[in-house]
């Protein structure tokens, strides 16, 4: 691969040992990927970053760069932990806080904002053609799709590395011909009646190639995120391309094959079915609620007047605390279990429940895997109606 003189210098340890090691990681992918040089980026997000999914050894890795003067190069954002700092959440179980402390405090001592949200494009949207090192499927697949920006789903470590060194290799979804969309996706009449999360998930366990999908430009924000959100968590994908949508330059259409997909392909992935005998967790916010998706759920929990107690779990970034502290006091006072800066999938549950039911197919996807609990994705409003007072 070739290297500039400076990053020739950064590898041979003249800027120390984190910024050498960071390199180091970064040549060595980057090679594997035959990657012909390195390319600056503007935005590293650093994902895998939570205690209880990375454990002693990730806390080590994090500490190693830390200890040894690891420095933000541009500006960097960090993904949930396992730590609810809203200090509101009764489902959430704090039992790694130590660790998780270590973690975030190394990760603020380097520089980095301490966002804790997995919607990094809510604090800097990317700009179109942008190159970005981030972690963090959901939010690799939205700069990608909605912004045209830049980035490969990074894993946490190379996205660390870039935010030190400052660059990333040039390979995947940094180079032209790797945006080219081969497959046409269109919804027959119907489809769109099933939940966009187990949409999402079919789609990322059916298209391998990067899509061209059809009629998202009649869409809201809220369906958009939770569609590429599930597409990214079931598939490998980092681009769809959103008819209307992505910017026109940042891709290429060389369409070879048409799906249609139908109602009856898509309805298993809703999951399992809820009987009034479950322990019911109701969950939304995978990825973090934007402020105007908050707005949606006041609104549902007003029209509900309340909520049974420990039944429904939203999750937003640490900073909303303090930004619209007035709403989430009004949602705990209606009976809202609120996390901050974390999620259920990155954490641990204080109690047992049967079924999580999410509008979120991501969600519901490794809440399956990890916590072993049955899942069911459903429409917003119907996750607050089922957990409701007036529900049962
Ligand atoms: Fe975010 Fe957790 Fe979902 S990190 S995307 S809320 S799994």
């Amino acid at each position: 691969m070739y290297l500039t003189l400076e990053q020739e210098k950064m590898l041979s340890g003249e800027y120390g040992w984190s910024v050498a090691k960071a390199m180091e990681l970064l040549v060595r992918i980057g090679e594997a990927l035959n990657a012909p040089r390195l390319i600056e980026v503007k935005h590293a997000h650093v994902s895998g970053v939570s205690y209880s999914n990375i454990g002693k050894y990730g806390l080590e890795f994090i500490l190693d760069f830390y200890r040894s003067g690891g420095k933000a190069r541009i500006y960097t954002t960090i993904n949930p932990g396992c730590v609810d700092y809203s200090g509101y959440s009764s489902i959430i179980d704090n039992k790694f806080i130590r660790e998780q402390l270590q973690i975030d405090s190394a990760f603020i001592g380097m520089g980095f904002k301490p966002v804790f949200t997995c919607i990094p494009y809510y604090y800097r949207p990317p700009i179109s053609g942008e190159h970005l090192a981030w972690g963090e499927s959901s939010a690799v697949i939205y700069a990608n799709s909605i912004f045209g920006a830049c980035t490969n789903r990074e894993g946490g470590p190379i996205a660390l590395a870039a935010s030190i060194t400052g660059y990333t290799y040039m390979a995947g979804l940094h180079l032209p011909e790797n945006r080219v969309a081969r497959v046409e996706v269109n919804f027959s009449p119907g489809t769109l009646s099933i939940p966009i999360g187990a949409i999402g998930l079919w789609i990322g366990d059916h298209v391998k190639t990067l899509p061209i999908i059809k009629g998202t430009n009649k869409m809201n924000y809220s369906n958009l995120k939770i569609l590429l959100s599930s597409m990214a968590a079931s598939g490998s994908h980092g681009l769809v391309v959103l008819e209307d949508i992505t910017p026109r330059y940042t891709y290429s259409l060389e369409v070879e094959d048409k799906i249609y997909v139908e109602k009856n392909m898509v309805e298993d992935y809703v999951g399992d079915e809820v009987t009034t005998s479950d322990n019911i967790l109701g969950y939304i916010g995978c990825p973090h609620l934007h402020p105007f998706e908050l707005l949606e759920i006041v609104h549902l929990v007003r029209k509900h007047g309340s909520i049974r107690r420990g039944k429904l779990l939203i999750t937003v970034p640490i900073e909303y605390m303090s930004k619209f502290k007035h709403i989430l006091h009004e949602l705990k006072a209606r009976g809202v279990d609120v996390a901050a800066g974390t999620c259920p999938v990155v954490s641990v549950f204080h109690g047992k429940y049967d079924v999580v039911v999410t509008n979120s197919g991501k969600a519901a996807f490794y809440l399956r895997k990890i916590h072993g609990v049955k899942t069911r994705i459903a429409e917003i409003s119907e996750v607050v109606k089922l957990v409701s007072r007036g529900a049962n």
